[in-house]
């Protein structure tokens, strides 16, 4: 197995790329290694990936990065390679290049196989069909009356302080609240079901984990799946109209879906709804108080309006990369592409492609028709998007009614979240008085 920590690895990516020049890689590749790559392994990358992905997009829009793996950055191109099912999950194939044949002897990787995420047709419908009906329109807009609670009851707590950090007393706490709320976890469940979910972003990143990461993730996914189980006993004997019931007695009437299925995309829901979900509010409240203009058409308004989610998602997507296998060789945008090759689709980069968005740094909530990348495309497209898009309307529109000053505050120097795919703040302090 291979287990790199990321400053290792990218040294790695960096000196191998030196090594390759010579053996007829093609110019603007030459050109790219000694100007965009090394950037990426800098500090100011976390701070501001985007002008980074300007110069990559600029250089060379389909760029096969030394160490083997390709990364997309145009809009179109995205979206595309999205839609082509020759661009598709070869789960085990990745895992097995990545930790070696003995991959999922690990339970956490065993268990991620199973998740519709990393699965493709027939057992992708097959799986997704039967969670989607918890995720019908109708459900998740039936939640509003339920997502204003839970956020007024965080912002009540919230008030009696005229400082806080706005990460961990909100963005981190109310998604995870509404997943527990939609499987119907007691509050006995809560405390033992939703600690693998801390780890969510590490286990959605590309770079490969560590022994010691791997060996944490291997104790949360037993937690997790004894706790599951007697969450199953437990409604197994008096079921309740929670999600979590539902999908068990499709589980046990049918053989469409199995218990090992079951468990792995329950873990999936929060692990998908958790990070993102927060960083999205996280990213979005740094945002609009950085950028005046906007913030006093949100106070005038009083509202944040679904499109202005949009703008905010396209704006710094808190998903910033997405990988698949080419299944066949090959000609992607001129570039030979071949059968195993991983690409990353760079959804930060596409959202902020001037092709597509009109001087596309900017931050306009007015901004119309906006489409991010930000939930993927084609069969894998985000299944929890509407409700992502509703808790954050909620919230963003909840919180500045209720602080009208609103503001930054402390000295620190905003610290990003390590790793590549989840971008999210540690903390934002901010004040209200
Ligand atoms: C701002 C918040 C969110 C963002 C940015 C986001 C982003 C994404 C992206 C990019 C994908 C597709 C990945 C790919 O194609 O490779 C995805 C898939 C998925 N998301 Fe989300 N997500 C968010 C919130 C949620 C929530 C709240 C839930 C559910 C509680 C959720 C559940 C899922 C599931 C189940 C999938 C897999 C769908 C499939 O493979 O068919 N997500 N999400």
């Amino acid at each position: 197995m291979h287990h790199k920590p990321l400053p290792a690895l990218c040294h790695k990516m960096l000196s191998r790329h030196s090594s390759d020049r010579g053996k007829g890689m093609r110019m603007n590749q030459i050109a790219l290694s000694t100007e965009a790559l090394p950037h990426w392994v800098m500090p100011d990358f976390a701070g501001d990936p985007y002008p980074h992905y300007h110069l990559l997009r600029a250089a060379s829009p389909v760029y096969r990065l030394p160490i083997g793996f390709w990364i997309v950055t145009r809009y179109k191109d995205i979206s595309n390679l999205f839609k082509d099912p020759r661009f598709a999950r070869d789960y085990s194939y990745d895992m097995h290049r990545t930790y070696g044949p003995g991959a999922f002897d690990e339970p956490l990787f065993d268990a991620m196989r199973r998740m519709m995420l990393f699965l493709e047709p027939p057992d992708h419908p097959r799986v997704r069909s039967l969670v989607a009906k918890a995720f019908s329109a109708r459900r998740i807009e039936d939640l509003r009356p339920t997502i204003r609670t839970i956020v007024k009851d965080l912002l009540d707590q919230m008030q009696a302080r005229a400082q806080f950090d706005l990460v961990g007393t909100f963005a981190a706490e109310l998604p995870i609240r509404i997943i527990a709320h939609l499987m119907g976890l007691t509050s006995a469940e809560y405390a033992r079901m939703t600690q693998p979910f801390r780890f969510a972003g590490r286990m959605l990143d590309l770079m490969p984990m560590s022994r010691a990461e791997l060996d944490d993730g291997n104790r949360l996914i037993g937690n997790f799946k004894d706790a599951f189980k007697d969450a199953l006993d437990m409604r197994r004997a008096s079921p309740r109209d929670d999600l979590i019931t539902h999908l068990m007695q499709v589980q046990e009437t049918g053989d469409r879906l199995s218990h090992d299925e079951l468990t792995a995309n329950i873990i999936l829901l929060f692990v998908a709804g958790y990070e993102t979900t927060s960083n999205l509010i996280g990213n979005a409240v740094l945002a609009l108080l950085s950028h005046p203009a906007e913030l006093a058409r949100v106070r005038n308004d009083g509202v944040i309006t679904q499109n202005a989610v949009d703008e905010l998602l396209r704006y710094d997507t808190p998903v910033q990369f997405t990988g698949r296998t080419v299944m066949e060789d090959l000609v992607f945008e001129g570039e030979d592409l071949r059968k195993g090759d991983f690409v990353v689709a760079c959804l930060g980069a596409g959202n902020r492609d001037p092709d597509a968005f009109d001087r596309p740094d900017e931050l306009n909530l007015l901004r119309e028709g906006v489409r991010p990348l930000s939930f993927g495309g084609g069969i894998h497209f985000c299944l929890g998007a509407q409700l992502a898009k509703i808790e954050s309307e909620i919230a963003l529109s909840m919180l500045f009614e209720r602080f009208p000053k609103l503001r930054l505050s402390g000295s620190e120097p905003f610290r990003w979240k390590p790793g590549f795919v989840v971008r999210g703040l540690q903390f934002l302090h901010v004040e209200h008085v």
